[in-house]
């Protein structure tokens, strides 16, 4: 896990690649937020509590920023853990493949206070 500062919507005038333009648009809609990137812990190791444990600590040392992250909208999973944990959808944006395809999926970002 990487806890870092969104996107903020002015980078989308540098030259991003179009793959990754709806992930910061999507982050620059929780500007101002902490943003938890890459959470993921090895297979074996998961359902442990670690996860929780990681969130939490993260959350209170970050409590007066709110919290934002990423999720993939097929990733039912991980949505059932950060609803347990009270984010909420802020927007959404669709998830590509990589030959730009349309997948059925989109990217959300969910926040918290
Ligand atoms: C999401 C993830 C980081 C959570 O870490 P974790 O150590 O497994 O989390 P915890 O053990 O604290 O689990 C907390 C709760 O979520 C549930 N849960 C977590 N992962 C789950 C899974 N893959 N399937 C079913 N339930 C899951 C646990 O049952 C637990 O529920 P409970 O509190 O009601 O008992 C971890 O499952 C993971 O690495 N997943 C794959 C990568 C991923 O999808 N990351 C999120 C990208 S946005």
């Amino acid at each position: 896990m990487f806890l870092t500062n969104p996107h903020p919507a002015s980078f989308l005038q540098r030259r991003v690649p179009a793959l990754l333009k709806p992930i910061v648009e999507l982050e620059s809609e929780a500007a101002g937020t902490a943003h938890v990137a890459d959470f993921a812990n090895a297979r074996a190791c998961r359902v442990r509590g670690l996860g929780s444990a990681l969130l939490r600590s993260a959350q209170s040392s970050c409590r007066k920023r709110g919290m934002s992250l990423l999720v993939a909208s097929g990733n039912d999973a991980a949505k059932g853990f950060y609803s347990r944990f009270g984010y909420q959808e802020t927007a959404r944006r669709l998830y590509l493949d990589a030959k730009f395809r349309v997948t059925g999926k989109d990217w959300v970002v969910k926040t918290k206070d």
